[in-house]
């Protein structure tokens, strides 16, 4: 087992609160352990381009409240062809980094996997994406500041969409998968959610606000998911007005759920995540992801990641239906 001097860390994709305290966490371990730390700027383009710092521990004071990523982010498209790879592991060569850790989505894990099969380079991933649509871990780094930022938006939503008996499409992120949109929904009482998972059946939704109309109430919140099947959530309000007549409202709440500081629940399991990573590239092992699952750390292969689904959770759909009635 070849032993770890130097770990260079990056984030890539789509940044999310918590990354920060993970980044803290991973350099103040490796230090803790006599290991030394390179901080690459931009994820993978950073490492093609050679933007790589030396970080000590003083280089993540003040960080750990901090939304966003002190080391930038970037999605890479070189880094995917073999030329990018091989320039970025001449760098790799000249910073004499031992092993890689990488925090982001899947798409960040499949990089840094190519990386490994070429050069042999030992990767370990960390689960950092607001969506949570990633296997092997219950939760992802940002995904509960997200929620949350998103749910006390819905609050306030729900005052004016009540004052003015309107129906407020309120859109959340989620690419390809309905967490936040499930989560959300759940926590600030919607009266539907709509999500990737499941197709949605307009004429239902119909049906559900227009008894809601009938038992008075006058108000109501729909939950969508940006990727839900049926479309952009103004073709989904429009398609409920011309079949219902009710006013509508869309807010889309976009880019403000990646912002701002992250929850204490995203701190902790960033540094949990992050300490982990060093420990176990230090013990030798490698090309996993370190998650979390019913509150214990766990390793999952790397392959496996991407080649699974993590499923939402059904339980949830039906209880946000029959609460909604
Ligand atoms: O993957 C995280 C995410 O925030 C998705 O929910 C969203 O679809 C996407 O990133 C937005 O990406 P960008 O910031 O590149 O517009």
């Amino acid at each position: 087992m070849a032993k770890i001097n130097r770990i260079g860390i990056l984030t890539s994709g789509g940044d999310s609160p918590g990354m920060n305290a993970c980044i803290r966490a991973i350099v103040r371990t490796a230090i803790y352990h006599g290991v030394k730390v390179t901080g690459i700027i931009r994820g993978y383009a950073g490492l093609i381009n050679g933007d790589m710092i030396e970080m000590d521990v003083g280089s993540v004071s003040n960080i750990i409240q901090r939304g966003g990523t002190i080391l930038k982010t970037a999605r890479s498209e070189e880094f995917k062809t073999q030329e990018g790879r091989a320039k970025a592991y001449e760098n790799i060569k000249k910073w004499e980094i031992d092993a890689l850790i990488t925090i982001g989505g899947d798409g960040t894990y499949r990089g840094a996997s190519d990386l490994n099969r070429e050069y042999g380079v030992p990767i370990i991933g960390i689960p950092g994406t607001i969506d949570n649509d990633i296997y092997g871990t219950d939760y992802t780094i940002g995904y509960d500041t997200a929620i949350n930022i998103a749910l006390d938006a819905v609050d306030r939503i729900r005052d004016t969409a009540a004052s003015h008996d309107r129906i407020f499409f309120v859109e959340v992120m989620g690419r390809n998968s309905g967490f936040i949109a499930l989560d959300v929904g759940v926590a600030g009482g919607a009266e539907a959610i709509l999500v990737p998972e499941t197709i949605t059946d307009v004429d239902k939704l119909c049906d559900t606000l227009v008894k809601g109309r009938k038992r008075g109430k006058h108000s109501s919140i729909v939950i969508v998911a940006e990727g839900d099947e049926t479309g952009n959530s103004y073709e989904i309000a429009q398609k409920v007005k011309d079949r219902t007549g009710f006013d509508y409202r869309v807010t889309i709440l976009g880019h403000i759920q990646r912002g701002g500081s992250p929850t204490a629940r995203d701190r902790i399991l960033a540094s949990k995540l992050g300490l982990s990573a060093v420990e176990f590239l230090i013990d030798g092992v490698s090309n996993v992801m370190i998650g979390e699952i019913n509150g214990e750390v766990v390793t999952t292969k790397l392959e496996m990641i991407w080649s699974n689904k993590k499923e939402i959770d059904t339980r949830l759909c039906r209880l946000a239906e029959i609460l909604s009635i």
